[in-house]
């Protein structure tokens, strides 16, 4: 698809006579927006065919003209998608490119699609369509990553592996119920997700330049024909609005900053001092100078772009922030940020996916961390508290002297000899050894949303009825 500055038709021409001189050619170049909104041809056809039909049910345009440019229409969208069509960049932009190209193919009737619409209400109908689109690829996308946590979690429903709080050892877990964790965060990202398409389900076309128009339009038709619930309420909010781009930022920002902690642990997991998991080669690189490395570099990646779609959100923010209604030139920018953090999204899902459901668990590394760190420590507390009767304040007090020992002598705290226990407090008895291991720890957390791989099970059935 090549660009072309040599194009004869100048968008001078395409505004008519108010304008006596071509453009500046610094002006020019602020101007077009071509060179990245033709990502929305197919968008801009869609509507344009929608609009074309509606005009002619509404006796606006005849039955004629109306054949007339959807032929044209989808002639240009086979030359588009072939990659037989010159967009030129003094066209300005994909709309202008489009309507001028079906000029040439179809003659005068061409100058009849623009009637009751304008270019404000045609390319926020067009991006609301991409940005649309986008969101139901990426509902698919987090469904996808939600089905290989399940999977990896109903693997390791019983593998333990130490929790953490401040990344110090905390108490025993499953890698189920930590695999189940994320499926909790992307889950509420695809709700997230689901609540915007409910959002931006309105059809703008027809809300013309900011005011409606005189022309006897029916707006629910083309809302219809274009797979929206209904039309905007009002024309002025409509080529004012782009909420729909910022909320698919800010979800992509809170997915990304989710996926970022998951790549965060991935890289963490993956060092050879953790040893947790192993990533595929497929997910991994090696280093041109130091043979024995493993890279992971796709986690990496996918913590990087989370910086990038922060930036994209936050850029699109500030291009709104104070902006006067209805529609300013400023708003031309906001597809290159949803574009580029589309393309991030889509990527870190993706490589998300693959490395989750690829990597390898080393649960006898998990098991052996998950007992280190006196991580039974507060199962020994509730014993005292259970089993002797002790206050929790106490339990905790008498548990602390007792890990001091363990660490003291260099050993866990199932290691201590009884003799050593119930000098430190005389109800200890040999039955504390039950409630000590990793295995007993994990076990016992039956409360719902807990460890206890009985309840990690009853979360990847309540996630898999859903998913
Ligand atoms: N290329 C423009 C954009 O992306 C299209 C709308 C232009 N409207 C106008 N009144 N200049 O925002």
């Amino acid at each position: 698809m090549a660009e072309s500055n040599t194009d004869t038709k100048s968008s001078n021409q395409m505004w008519g006579g108010r304008f006596a001189s071509g453009p500046d050619a610094i002006m020019e170049e602020i101007n077009a927006s071509i060179g990245f909104d033709k990502k929305l041809f197919a968008q801009d056809i869609r509507g344009s065919i929608a609009h074309a039909t509606m005009l002619a049910h509404q006796g606006i345009i005849s039955s004629d003209d109306k054949d007339k440019i959807v032929h044209g229409l989808n002639t240009i969208l086979s030359e588009i998608e072939s990659g037989n069509f010159e967009f030129s960049r003094r066209l300005e932009d994909i709309h202008m490119n489009i309507e001028a190209r079906l000029a040439t193919l179809i003659g005068p009737a061409a100058g009849r699609l623009h009637t009751a619409r304008s270019r404000n209400d045609q390319v926020a109908l067009d991006f609301r369509l991409w940005v649309k689109e986008e969101l139901e690829k990426t509902e698919k996308m987090l469904t996808g990553l939600i089905a290989a946590f399940l999977d990896r979690a109903e693997e390791h429903a019983e593998s333990v592996m130490p929790g953490f709080t401040h990344l110090q050892t905390a108490q025993p877990v499953t890698f189920g119920h930590h695999c189940m964790a994320y499926v909790e965060m992307f889950g509420r990202d695809r709700s997230r997700v689901r609540h915007a398409i409910e959002h931006l389900d309105e059809s703008p076309i027809g809300a013309a330049a900011l005011a409606g128009t005189g022309y006897p339009i029916d707006r629910h038709m083309t809302a219809k024909a274009l797979g929206f619930r209904e039309p905007t309420r009002n024309s002025i909010d409509t080529v004012s609005d782009r909420d729909f781009a910022i909320e698919f930022l800010a979800i992509a920002a809170i997915t990304g900053m989710h996926l970022s902690r998951l790549a965060e642990e991935i890289v963490i997991w993956s060092t050879p001092q953790f040893g947790f998991v192993r990533l595929s080669d497929a997910f991994s690189t090696g280093s041109s100078i130091m043979p024995q490395k493993k890279n992971p570099d796709a986690a990496e990646l996918v913590r990087a772009k989370t910086g990038r779609i922060n930036g994209s959100l936050v850029a699109l923010l500030t291009i709104m922030k104070g902006l006067p209604l209805a529609y300013s030139k400023d708003m031309q920018e906001d597809k290159e940020q949803v574009f580029d953090a589309a393309e991030s999204l889509e990527l870190a899902i993706a490589a998300m996916t693959g490395m989750v459901r690829d990597m390898t668990v080393n649960t006898a590394r998990m098991k052996a961390a998950a007992g280190s760190g006196f991580s039974t420590a507060t199962d020994l507390a509730d014993w005292l508290v259970r089993e002797a009767g002790l206050p929790f304040r106490d339990a905790h007090h008498v548990t602390g002297r007792a890990v001091a020992l363990a660490e003291s002598k260099g050993c866990d705290l199932a290691e201590l000899p009884l003799s050593d226990l119930q000098a430190i407090h005389s109800a200890i008895t040999d039955k504390v050894y039950d409630i000590l291991t990793v295995e007993a720890s994990v076990a016992s957390r039956k409360s719902f949303g807990g460890t206890a791989p009985s309840e990690v099970r009853r979360q990847i059935a309540f996630w898999r009825a859903r998913n």
